[in-house]
């Protein structure tokens, strides 16, 4: 009744009660019951990630997409199944959208180990959804290839092109500073977000998707086609066809993501002036993998990489000007010399291999060249110092350079709440050349790590012009955000880090040069200040207290510990 030769998913996976025949035979009517044949059954089976929902605009093509994906699969003689994962969006998750990332991942990864499938297809694009996917699919170890809705269209305010979301903060800080009035920034609201896909620029959304090519767990040119065009839909089709191919020839994700391919992704990272979340995320990709993240050969990495794409916030274009320009492996090519050029990508062949391919170089404004690049200093320096000793960041290339070397007062807010209720006031005690810190916006204080380190500019200082001040917090930043920001100062408030000893008045000193971040006090002080600190409650039950009991510090990936690789092994980016 039973064809052995059968070579699918169909057989896999079979909850027996003792009689594994009988529970194939149950699978079979069921799925027959849904209008299959046999014949559709003997097959590769490729389950396909559906995140779409009406909650995540980023994901609006996805209908779509599937589409296409299952016309390659079909072409190429595999059985394509959708299924939904949850679906995150940044602007729809309450308290943050990382919170929900670890859920994401475990739903991701329990159902490609549930369900009967040979490979996958992981759909994924806003923020949070390309990292929880990579995470859950390096755990269940199957056939994957990431596949990302792609970036959304630009539009155009009063004949200046506009998008999500570094022009949303920038006519947002205009509109605080009461330099454009009601009328403008309710029409410019309606211009920002001009399709379906996500951000426009260099995000974490762009960045997931160019490292994802970068690291070979998604098809050469699939980062930067933008989500409503043909060549979104064909690199779907592609992505199909390719999924058959990595279901026969068992090409399991451990074989892509490796620590070669963890330099590339950090590579691509640096090259592009990308998303600092982008680092969380990678650390918790590689912890899954067993590869712990190593900052301080990430800032060195860091030191020899130059910013080449002239992409906001660092530069000026926008996702489909990268995309016109020759997208992740034009950028790749001026970098070529710094790749592991022997990864093996989900083509089945290697990084260098796809290079001497990809499509000849022409001459563009985008994508720069070595002898001029956009910031020569690196994107991302990693900053330690008794105010971080677990690390903190900045992305440098995205900040005011006269002040990344800066000594100055603090002015500490003791939460977000704290931070909201006097920011505007005209009584605040602050002038440009503070230190604005704001603490418990970690990834156990808040909870999940909110992008709330973008602190905005005091209102009566915007109105005085002041367009930047250094701003210190344990929380992250949207990677649409610029100014100089130090982020992921580690470890946290909420468990005992020294950003909860600052207070209002101590002098502290950025030295990004030196790559320190060093508060001024005695240590005997801070410690009696430690004495002094009062514990914040924590949740008490369900997800929130899992999380808050389980969730590592940034530079671990902001990843729950039982779900890491029990056996670390090689440090990514591999120390040099
Ligand atoms: Fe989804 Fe920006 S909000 S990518
Ligand atoms: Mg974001």
């Amino acid at each position: 009744m039973f064809d052995e030769s059968m070579p699918t998913g169909m057989r896999s996976n079979l909850t027996s009660y003792g009689d594994t025949e009988f529970a194939l035979f149950l699978r079979k009517a069921f799925i027959k019951g849904a209008g299959y044949s046999d014949d559709a059954l003997d097959r590769p089976v490729i389950g396909i990630v559906d995140t779409e929902s009406g909650f995540n605009p980023c994901h609006g093509n996805v209908p779509q997409l599937i589409d296409a994906i299952k016309r390659g699969v079909m072409l190429s003689g595999g059985f394509p199944v959708s299924f939904p994962t949850i679906s995150v969006h940044e602007s729809f998750a309450h308290p943050t959208s990382m919170f929900l990332r670890n859920l994401m991942s475990m739903d991701t990864e329990e159902m490609l180990r549930a369900l009967p499938v040979d490979a996958v297809v992981l759909i994924g694009g806003c923020d949070k959804t390309v990292p929880a996917q990579l995470m859950g699919a390096a755990s269940a170890g199957k056939p994957a290839i990431q596949l990302v809705t792609g970036s959304m269209l630009t539009g155009s305010h009063r004949g200046r092109t506009v998008g999500a979301c570094t022009d949303c903060r920038f006519f947002w800080g205009k509109y605080r500073a009461e330099e454009i009035d009601d009328e403008e920034i309710a029409e410019v609201n309606g211009r920002l977000v001009g399709s379906v896909g996500t951000c426009s620029v260099a995000g974490t959304a762009s960045t997931m998707a160019a490292v994802s090519e970068a690291m070979g767990i998604a098809l050469p040119g699939s980062a930067t086609p933008p989500a409503v065009t043909a060549d979104r839909m064909r690199v779907a089709e592609e992505t199909g066809r390719r999924a058959v191919g990595i279901a026969t020839e068992r090409l399991t994700i451990d074989q892509i993501l490796t620590p070669a391919a963890f330099d590339n992704a950090f590579r691509v990272l640096l090259a592009m002036g990308g998303s600092t979340n982008a680092l969380v995320h990678l650390a918790a990709i590689a912890g899954r993998c067993g590869y712990p993240l190593d900052l301080d050969a990430f800032d060195r990495m860091g030191r020899e990489t130059p910013v080449l794409l002239d992409l906001k916030p660092s530069g000026d274009h926008y996702m489909e000007d990268f995309h016109r320009a020759g997208g992740v492996q034009r950028l790749m090519l001026e970098i070529r010399d710094q790749l592991q050029l022997d990864a093996l990508t989900v083509t089945g062949r290697t990084l260098g291999e796809e290079l001497d391919d990809a499509p000849a170089p022409f001459p563009q404004d985008v994508i720069r060249g070595r002898d001029n690049p956009i910031h020569s200093g690196g994107s991302i320096a990693v900053l330690r110092g008794n105010l971080a000793p677990g690390g903190s960041i900045i992305k440098q290339s995205a900040a005011t350079p006269a002040l990344l070397e800066h000594r100055g007062r603090a002015v500490v807010f003791e939460d977000a709440e704290d931070l909201a209720a006097r920011i505007d006031s005209d009584d605040l005690d602050v002038d440009a050349d503070d230190i604005l810190v704001l603490r418990n916006i970690g990834p156990v204080g808040y909870p999940g790590m909110p992008e709330a380190g973008y602190i905005p500019i005091p209102r009566k200082l915007a109105r005085a012009g002041v367009k930047d001040i250094v701003r210190i917090s344990d929380g992250r930043m949207s990677g649409t955000a610029a100014g100089t920001i130090v982020l992921h100062a580690s470890p946290e408030a909420a468990v005992g880090g020294p950003i909860a000893l600052v207070r209002t008045g101590d002098m502290i000193t950025l030295s990004v040069k030196d790559r320190t971040l060093r508060l001024e006090v005695p240590e005997e002080v801070l410690a009696t200040r430690a004495e002094q600190v009062v514990e914040r409650p924590k949740p008490r039950r369900g997800y929130a207290k899992l999380y808050a009991d389980e969730v590592t510090q940034a530079e671990e990936g902001c990843d729950f510990r039982f779900l890491q690789d029990p056996d670390p092994t090689v440090p990514v980016p591999r120390p040099t």
